[in-house]
């Protein structure tokens, strides 16, 4: 297993090999319900007729052009993300770090362009995650990705919530953009709050600082709305998104308000591959299904998910909090997780564990009702079979 492979990840030994919906079949037949979507990405589900028709059609015209050459759909893609997300321009990329890279890229420019050339730091929220490149990285709070690449760039951490140290740092450091994800998706599904937010707003406005909001986990719909940071009423200068906008093929995309949408000249940044016409057909069946009314199912499916969660957050004492909104939630436990997602899994529900004690809850935006009822069935009654300890730390296995 994993030949030829570098050890990166740790994987599971099931081969999947068909899916339809919110489920996904392995090579014995087994059936899974899928609450993972491979990691908040498949937002259209597995096996879906439309998409399947949209890439089928570009496969057999054309599926690579390059970025020196024009197809019909990059304009119709970026002027679409842009209506969703109130903003001007979109930088496509293959992936959320490299949306992140361009992100801090034209942050760092658009300081070069005002003459502020000292302005080249950034500062970042705690339990913050936005990629694994150098530039990414850096950002990342967990300091077991972080250190054994050191030395990193010049990046300042408030904590979570804290808006006198977040006007401290830009005081001292005044860096050339501030960073955060609106809902923290590997820091445990942790929503920071809407009063951080406004006065990061209002913060960055003050002092000419890019304000970036990482939405690449919680963005393009995941939370009821197109961005999560729309709930709460705050507009960032530039918003990152990847995950679920190509319904599962690799796209990411930098958007930058009308400010900022001019701060790169030709040249500046580019990607062979980014926002190629396969891509693009793929990102606009996922738009189509938004204003079709995916949302709607989204915050109902979600709302359901969220009360069966409290349900058993009542029921069971070793649940500790129910997080999240949408189909973004987080089922946070007294002790490490690690167990009970594995446990989950073998009972045939794949979720993935994040933040140590938090299972991340994240479906696909076309799961039913059914499925959310199943699956949190499941997760009752593999719940039940833990000790039921508030011990923090505690060690916990199934009872046998
Ligand atoms: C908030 C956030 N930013 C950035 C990234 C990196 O995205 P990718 O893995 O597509 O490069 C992730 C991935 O999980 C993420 O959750």
């Amino acid at each position: 297993m994993d030949e030829g492979v570098m050890k990166t990840y740790a994987r599971a030994d099931e081969v999947f090999v068909d899916g339809h919906g919110a489920r996904l079949i392995d090579s014995t037949g087994r059936e899974f319900l899928d609450f993972l979507a491979g990691i908040a990405v498949s937002a259209l589900g597995h096996g879906h007729q439309g998409l399947a028709s949209s890439l089928r059609d570009q496969v057999g015209k054309v599926v690579h052009l390059s970025n020196l050459f024009r197809h019909p759909y990059t304009e119709q893609v970026a002027t679409r993300l842009c209506a969703h997300a109130g903003m001007a321009a979109a930088f496509f990329t293959n992936s959320g770090t490299e949306a992140m890279e361009c992100a801090l890229k034209l942050a760092r420019k658009a300081m070069h362009v005002r003459g502020e050339k000292h302005r080249t730091s950034f500062v970042a929220v705690e339990g913050g995650f936005h990629g694994r490149t150098m530039g990414a990285l850096s950002l990342t709070w967990s300091e077991k990705y972080r250190k054994p690449f050191a030395p990193l760039m010049d990046v300042t951490w408030v904590p979570p919530d804290d808006v006198q140290a977040l006007e401290r740092a830009v005081a001292e450091k005044q860096p050339c953009a501030v960073v955060y994800e609106p809902i923290q998706g590997e820091g445990g599904i942790r929503a920071l709050a809407p009063a951080f937010l406004r006065a990061a707003r209002d913060l960055c406005t003050r002092t000419g600082t890019v304000l970036v909001h990482d939405e690449v986990q919680c963005g393009c719909g995941r939370t009821g709305t197109f961005l999560a940071a729309q709930q709460v009423g705050v507009q960032p200068d530039v918003v990152v998104l990847a995950k679920p906008i190509a319904a599962g093929l690799p796209m990411g995309a930098c958007l930058a308000n009308a400010a900022f949408a001019d701060t790169f000249e030709k040249g500046e940044h580019g990607s062979t591959f980014a926002g190629g016409p396969l891509v693009c057909r793929a990102a606009l069946v996922f738009l189509d299904e938004l204003d079709r009314g995916l949302l709607a199912n989204v915050q109902a499916r979600g709302e359901e998910l969220r009360a069966g969660l409290v349900a058993i957050g009542r029921e069971l004492p070793i649940v500790r909090e129910v997080r999240g909104t949408g189909l973004m939630l987080g089922l946070r436990l007294w002790h490490s997780a690690t167990e009970f997602q594995k446990a989950l899994y073998k009972a045939g529900v794949i979720t993935n564990c994040t933040a140590g004690d938090v299972i991340r809850i994240v479906p696909p935006f076309v799961i039913t009702s059914a499925e959310i009822a199943q699956g949190l069935r499941i997760m009752q009654q593999t719940l039940a079979t833990f000790p039921q300890t508030r011990e923090l730390g505690a060690a916990v296995s199934p009872k046998s």
